[in-house]
């Protein structure tokens, strides 16, 4: 198989679940050398384990709290210190709160959240960017479908995550002139623990989650290993591409849908 990311240093947020480990996987499976973070050591240290036994890329797992500054600068130094070198960086760990209204989110929840999602991917870039200038390297930014069409009863973390989408067009015009470029992903339905434990949250699971696979016209969730694949066109092909949002969505945004309050069928129900 070629290699298609040979020896490009990555960094990787929230590495060892969901979309970020399918990042992990697919990148080292096409030769990178992977620094990914996360909070759970347990969980990262197994994933460096599996993905280093298959390579031939290689990966290191640091332990991050992506809330903290210190921490995130850490995973940058140790990456320049271990590689001399940054080439790309997938900014992926993020939150979706529990659903409610308006009334029932406070200032301190929006703040923490903004915190979580938006100031973590703008340190990470403000941080790896010395470092892209001198490669030409890229970011990626895990945003969200909801980011362009909004969802029901997550006005924090759409918030969050439209904010992510403008962001990376505000770095991309910006780091032109140093050929880095900015893009971004928008997950639609992908299939992971926080989905999972979003469909346990809720009175019928396997109802929930048939839901969440209706949403898209392929009639489907997402997977990981299609959201790694993603990234890695955008970083290693789509080298004419600077602040654009690929969709990785399953056609969920196509076509009219029951949506008004009054049909008894829409997404108040
Ligand atoms: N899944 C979807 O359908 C979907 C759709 C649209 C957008 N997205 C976006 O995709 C991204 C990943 O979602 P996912 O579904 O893959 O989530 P996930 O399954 O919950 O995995 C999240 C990863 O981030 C890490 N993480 C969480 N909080 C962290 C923190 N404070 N510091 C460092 N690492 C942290 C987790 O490890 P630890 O808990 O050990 O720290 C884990 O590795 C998020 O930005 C999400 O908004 C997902």
């Amino acid at each position: 198989m070629a290699l298609r990311y040979k020896d490009k240093v990555t960094i990787v947020t929230g590495g060892s679940k969901g979309i970020g480990k399918g990042c992990v996987e697919v990148f080292v499976r096409h030769g990178a050398k992977v620094v990914f973070c996360a909070r759970g050591e347990k969980d990262g240290k197994a994933v460096e384990a599996e993905v280093n036994a298959k390579g031939p890329g290689e990966a290191t797992f640091i332990p991050c709290d992506v809330t903290k500054e210190d921490q995130i600068m850490n995973v940058i130094d140790q990456t320049v210190k271990k590689y001399g070198r940054i080439d790309c960086l997938i900014n992926n760990a993020g939150r979706h709160p529990p659903f409610h209204p308006i009334d029932d989110f406070s200032a301190e929840d929006f703040r923490q959240l903004l915190n979580m999602n938006l100031v973590n991917y703008f340190l990470f870039a403000k941080y790896s960017l010395p470092h892209l200038r001198k490669t030409q390297g890229n970011i990626i930014n895990d945003s969200s479908l909801v980011g362009q069409i909004g969802q029901l009863e997550a006005v924090t973390y759409v918030s969050t995550k439209g904010a992510i989408t403008a962001m990376t067009k505000a770095l991309a015009i910006d780091e032109a002139k140093y050929n880095v470029r900015v893009n971004s992903i928008a997950p639609g339905n992908i299939w992971t623990p926080m989905w999972a434990e979003g469909a346990e949250s809720t009175e019928n699971a396997e109802a929930t989650v048939k839901a969440g696979e209706n949403c898209q016209l392929l009639g489907r969730m997402g997977t990981i290993e299609e959201s790694g694949l993603a990234c890695l066109y955008l970083a290693a092909d789509a080298t004419f591409c600077t602040g654009i949002e690929l969709n990785l969505s399953g056609g969920a945004e196509l076509s009219y849908g029951n949506k008004s309050r009054m049909s008894g069928k829409g997404v108040y129900d």
